[in-house]
C-alpha cells in the first residue's frame, strides 16, 4: 500500500493535533511531507523538524509527490483559494473549515465532479462525532425527518459553566479560549454562526439541500442574562444553543439556530462542557443520539485522521440525496413558540405574536411567551440584537410530527 503524502495547511490547535495523532497512527501509512504556515518566524515545538515548514502554498500545491492536502487554517478566504486550487488540479483535500464549506459547498461539489477529486470534511461538523459520513451513507434513504443538536462546543462549555458551576459568562468564555475550543473570533461561537455553518453542511448530507447562511435565522447566547437563567432553573430546565433542521411536511423543511429551553427528558440536556450531541430522528427508527467531543485539538484531529483513512480507501461523498426525487423545499413559514425577555425595547410591539400564552412585567425585566412565525423573526432579526433582549425557543411540535427531543 502506498504511503499517503500529506501537505498540511495550518499548524494551530488542530494542525498540531494532526501531527500528534498521525505520529500515533501506525496503520495510517500517512506522513506529513510539508506544513504551510502564515508566519515562519513563530516559535514551534522542537519535536517538529523545521525543514517541514514553509510559508509558500506552492511548495505544497506544486509538489507532485503530495497526494493529499489537509487544510485546517483559520482564514476562510485563504482556505477557499487553497481548496479550489487543489481540486482544480485534481488533488484530494481534507478540510475542517466549516465557514468556507458552508459558504461555497455548491461550487466545491461541482469542482469535485468536474476534476475527479475528492473533498472530505467530517471534521468540520461536531469535531470527533462522525456525523457527515453517517448521514451520507447510513441514512441514505427517505426516512430521515430531523437532525437537531448542540453543534458548538464553546457556547455549550460557557452555558455549562454558568449553569452548573456558577461561573460568570466572561470567565467561562476566557476559559473556552484558553482551552482551544473557541474560534479566533469567539463571536462566531456565541453568536451561533459556527453552529449555523455546521448545520448548513449537515443539511446538505441529511436532505440533499443547500441553504445559504443569510437565509437562515441565527441567534446566539451573547445576550443571556441572570433573569433567563433563573427562569430556566425555576422550570427545571437548562438553556442550550441548539441547531436544527426538520422536515415539517412531506414537501418542506425548516432550519434555524437559537437558544432553547431543554428539560431533563431530552437527550441533549446532559450534553455539557465542550461536548456536542446530535439527535437524529426518522420514520421507523424514531430517535438516535450521537454524543462526543465537538471541539479541541485532538478530538478534531481524530476526525481528520478518519477522513485521511477514508481517502486511503478511495471514499468520497457522492451527495446522493441531491439527486433524490421530490426533495423537500426550505420554508420559514412555520410557527415557533418562543420566550422573549426584554427591558426597555417594546418586544410585544416589535414581534407580531400570533398568540401570547404568558406575559410577565416587572421593574427589572419583562418577558413574553408566545407563538410567532419564523419568517417574522427573520424579518425583525436586526432588532433582536439590542442588548436588553434575549430570545429562546420552547421546543414544540411542527405540524403533527413530534420533534420535541
Ligand atoms: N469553535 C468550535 C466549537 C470549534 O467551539 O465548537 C469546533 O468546530
Amino acid at each position: 500500500m502506498n504511503t499517503i503524502k500529506i501537505g498540511l495547511f495550518g499548524f494551530g490547535t488542530v494542525g498540531q493535533g494532526i501531527y500528534h495523532v498521525l505520529g500515533q497512527a501506525k496503520n495510517a501509512h500517512a506522513e506529513i511531507k510539508r506544513i504551510c504556515v502564515r508566519d515562519l518566524s513563530k516559535p514551534r515545538s522542537a519535536a517538529v523538524p523545521s525543514a517541514l515548514f514553509t510559508d509558500k502554498p506552492e511548495d505544497i500545491l506544486d509538489d507532485p509527490d503530495i497526494n493529499l492536502i489537509v487544510e485546517v487554517i483559520d482564514n476562510p478566504e485563504a482556505a477557499y483559494d487553497i481548496v479550489t486550487t487543489a481540486l482544480r488540479r485534481g488533488i484530494d483535500v481534507v478540510s475542517g473549515n466549516k465557514t468556507m464549506l458552508a459558504r461555497h459547498l455548491p461550487e466545491l461539489i461541482d469542482l469535485q465532479r468536474r476534476h475527479n477529486a475528492a473533498l472530505l470534511y467530517d471534521a468540520s461538523s461536531c469535531g470527533s462525532i462522525p456525523v457527515i459520513r453517517n448521514l451520507e451513507e447510513y441514512y441514505d434513504n427517505d426516512l430521515l425527518l430531523e437532525v437537531k443538536g448542540i453543534l458548538n462546543g464553546s457556547s455549550n462549555y460557557i452555558l455549562s459553566r454558568v449553569f452548573d458551576h456558577g461561573e460568570s459568562y466572561s470567565q467561562a468564555l476566557d476559559r473556552a479560549r484558553q482551552l482551544g475550543f473557541a474560534e479566533s473570533d469567539p463571536t462566531f461561537d456565541i453568536g451561533g454562526w459556527d453552529a449555523l455553518f455546521k448545520l448548513i453542511i449537515i443539511t446538505v448530507h441529511a436532505l440533499g439541500e443547500y441553504v445559504a447562511p443569510e437565509r437562515i435565522f441565527t441567534y446566539g447566547i451573547q445576550n443571556i442574562h441572570d433573569a433567563d437563567i433563573r427562569y430556566a432553573r425555576e422550570k427545571g430546565m437548562k438553556i442550550k444553543l441548539v441547531a436544527q433542521v426538520a422536515k415539517v411536511s412531506d414537501t418542506a423543511f425548516t432550519m434555524f439556530v437559537m437558544p432553547e429551553f431543554v428539560g431533563p427528558e431530552k437527550y441533549i440536556y446532559s450534553v455539557d462542557d465542550e461536548y456536542n450531541g446530535v439527535v437524529i430522528r426518522g420514520e421507523c427508527y424514531d430517535r438516535q443520539f450521537m454524543f462526543g467531543k465537538g471541539a479541541g485539538s485532538l478530538p478534531t484531529a481524530s476526525s481528520i485522521l478518519s477522513d485521511i483513512m477514508a481517502r486511503r480507501h478511495h471514499y468520497r461523498y457522492e451527495y446522493k440525496k441531491m439527486a433524490y426525487l421530490d426533495r423537500p423545499a426550505y420554508t420559514t413559514d412555520v410557527t415557533l413558540r418562543i420566550y422573549a425577555r426584554y427591558r426597555t425595547t417594546d418586544i410585544p410591539a416589535i414581534l407580531p405574536f400570533r398568540k401570547i400564552t404568558e406575559m410577565y412585567i416587572s421593574e427589572g425585566s419583562n418577558y413574553v411567551i408566545g407563538d410567532i412565525q419564523l419568517s417574522d423573526l427573520i424579518a425583525r432579526r436586526s432588532e433582536l440584537d439590542a442588548p436588553d433582549i434575549f430570545i429562546a425557543n420552547l421546543s414544540r411540535f411542527f405540524s403533527d410530527r413530534d420533534v420535541s427531543r
